[in-house]
């Protein structure tokens, strides 16, 4: 089983989005997906609605998944954990306990532009177009991912 981490902010609009968008591209009897974020400001909370309403304008069903907080522990569980922008990568980088642990920690959008370090940026303050150009970054992201990933 190989398992990923999608790790944002808040866990309500870009993590759990990028979750959704690479559980429908990988087989779920060999891949797990999970999401968290560097606050706890939406612990247990469902995503943002506006994340739940473009992912269901794509096919993809979010509303069940519940915020939590990225800790320690997730270096442990996880074979690969990508960030949504620097202010992420930087935070779970910090919380690593050994350099093989930093190895896991990528920029997402690097997948697509590799050495760029860009940014998925935060949609939250921002209105509906917003998460839907954060979903087409996930959906190019995640399709480079998953074919990497079962070829
Ligand atoms: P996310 O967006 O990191 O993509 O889930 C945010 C959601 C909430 C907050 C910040 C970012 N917030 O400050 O509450």
């Amino acid at each position: 089983m190989t398992k990923i981490l999608m790790v944002c902010l808040g866990n309500i609009c870009r993590s759990p989005l990028a979750e959704g968008i690479l559980k429908s591209k990988l087989p779920s009897n060999s891949f797990l997906v999970d999401s968290a974020g560097t606050a706890n400001y939406h612990v247990d909370s469902p995503p943002d609605k506006r994340s739940i309403i473009t992912a269901r304008s794509h096919g993809l069903e979010i509303s069940h998944l519940r915020g939590r907080q990225f800790n320690s522990d997730d270096f442990e569980v996880f074979d690969l954990i990508y960030t949504m922008d620097n202010s992420n990568y930087q935070n779970v980088i910090r919380q690593a306990r050994k350099e093989e642990d930093k190895l896991k920690v990528k920029l997402i959008l690097n997948e697509v532009y590799p050495g760029k370090d860009l940014d998925v940026p935060d949609p939250y303050y921002s209105g509906d177009q917003g998460f839907e150009n954060v979903y087409q970054m996930l959906n190019e992201a995640c399709e480079i991912i998953s074919n990497k990933l079962t070829s």
